[in-house]
């Protein structure tokens, strides 16, 4: 493809795209795609073709195959999950990045890709409101971000035994804390990281799903009677399954006690700290030895793009920096290598996609909207909780409402029944999505608030959606259009 081709083409490419932004918005494609197991490669030709093929026929597949394929992340209906904002911005620096076509080894192989991420990352740090010591990274995910927290904690505690002579150097087994709400991705990583999934210690968590930190001193203390060592706890601010909070502080202040690493997960509500009002949800994040929040969540920058803080890079450099003869530069000494920064060694300047959000919305512009998606959501628990019948199951600190509807008689599996019913006939109807998860061993409802565009009459509308489907006759489809906005 020539420039002139390419021009053309993208051209045509960026209307699509606007089209179909316009119509996910309108609300006039179903939320969840339609489409059965295997159904889309079978649409697809099982080899490769051998001639080349005319944009033009790409496109018109792009139509009638991958699009009704799509689950769209981006319909203001979409209430599951968490959301995964794309910003158009954001989708406009993916797109530069890509035409850049950066590559990140050092410094010298692209001087703006790594001193862009310096920037982007401290602007972040600046509205986060974090201390001016914390360095940020982009790394893929939060998953990825967790695991280099936890093999940074590994050696902080082996003094750098287990990266030098394995794991049988460590000595003592290592011990991992968080509570059973934590996100899965912190036993894998656990796993991953040498840990060992059965070394991770389960605290228990209070009436609000909060980590129990006298439980958690408890447990340190317990494993360093036993001759096990205490190296991290995950705290986690905005948990998957209800955006409960761990108490940031208290933990801390154990960990510090106990020479034990804390790394922060905020990859969902760490973006609500952009809020000045909201930061005394992680009261005491100063003490955090490491951090992650995933800007490719809520605020609005496509994925892939989770920013990991930490407060000593120099132990961070220590543990993952490799020099290999191809890859030095005099420019080494005075400059960030950002793959002695995580896993990867080659990056793409992701740096981009969040300059291009941040400056396309000012800070005030992405407050604004976090603001708009608190108020919604507790507009939406103040319904549950003034309907009979509906229960709310946990306290709403961020965007997400947790809900059951018990109709009266209804317990056990048949409540069960009953949730998994009323949530699929919605998600059928293309109306809404909303996923279901269990708390406490019972299915429950999670409305997950806080796509771009989503407003108070998409709310009001999935609330009156909530109610038919719930309230009305089990098994009873729902219409297929949206008729209510
Ligand atoms: C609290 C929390 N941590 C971590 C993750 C994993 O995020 P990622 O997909 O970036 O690995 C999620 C995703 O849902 C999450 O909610």
């Amino acid at each position: 493809m020539t420039p002139d081709e390419f021009r053309a083409a993208a051209h045509r490419l960026v209307d699509w795209i606007a089209d179909y932004r316009e119509k996910v918005y309108a609300g006039q494609l179903p939320v969840l795609s339609a489409k059965r197991p295997g159904e889309i490669r079978a649409a697809l030709p099982a080899s490769p073709p051998s001639t080349p093929e005319p944009f033009e026929a790409v496109l018109r597949d792009l139509d009638a195959i991958i699009l009704p394929g799509c689950t769209n992340w981006q319909s203001p209906d979409f209430f599951g999950y968490f959301p995964s904002n794309s910003a158009l911005a954001a989708v406009l620096g993916d797109f530069a990045s890509t035409g850049l076509a950066q590559l990140g080894l050092n410094w010298q192989s692209s001087p703006a890709l790594t001193e862009l991420e310096e920037v982007t990352t401290d602007w972040l740090r600046q509205m986060l409101g974090l201390p001016a010591e914390f360095r940020g990274v982009i790394q893929g995910t939060a998953s990825e971000a967790t695991l280099v927290a936890l093999i940074c904690a590994r050696e902080r505690a082996t003094g750098h035994a287990a990266a030098r002579g394995g794991l049988q150097s460590a000595g003592a087994s290592l011990a991992l804390y968080c509570t059973a709400q934590a996100h899965s991705s912190v036993e894998k990583a656990a796993a991953l990281a040498g840990f060992g999934r059965e070394q991770v210690r389960l605290i228990p968590t209070d009436a609000a799903y909060g980590m129990q930190a006298d439980a958690f001193a408890a447990a340190v203390d317990e494993d360093l009677g036993r001759g096990v060592r205490p190296c991290a706890v995950v705290a986690t601010v905005g948990t998957t399954g209800t955006t409960a909070i761990d108490p940031v502080d208290d933990i801390g202040r154990i960990a510090a006690s106990r020479g034990v690493w804390l790394h922060v997960d905020g990859a969902m509500g760490g973006s609500a700290m952009i809020l000045p009002e909201c930061r005394r949800l992680w009261a005491g994040i100063e003490q955090a030895d490491s951090l992650v929040v995933n800007p490719h969540k809520w605020l609005g920058v496509s994925m892939d793009c989770s920013v990991y803080y930490v407060r000593d890079p120099q132990h961070l450099v220590r543990v993952m920096s490799t020099n290999p003869s191809y890859l030095q530069t005099g420019a080494d000494a005075a400059t960030t290598s950002y793959r002695d920064w995580g896993v990867p060694l080659g990056r793409r300047m992701r740096a981009l996609k969040l300059w291009f959000l941040i400056r396309e919305q000012g800070v005030a512009g992405l407050e604004a909207r976090l603001r708009r998606d608190l108020a919604l959501a507790r507009w939406l628990a103040a319904k549950v909780d003034a309907t009979a019948h509906w229960v709310r199951l946990a306290p709403v600190p961020l965007q997400t409402v947790c809900v059951r509807h018990e109709p009266p008689g209804l317990a056990g599996e048949a409540l069960d029944a009953h949730t998994l019913d009323w949530v699929a006939r919605i998600n059928a109807s293309g109306r809404a999505y909303l996923t279901p998860a269990q708390l406490d061993g019972r299915w429950m409802v999670r409305v997950s608030l806080g796509v771009e565009r989503t407003e108070r009459i998409h709310v009001e509308a999935l609330w009156r959606l909530m109610r038919q489907a719930a309230e009305g006759p089990a098994g009873d489809p729902l219409a297929p259009q949206p008729n209510d906005q």
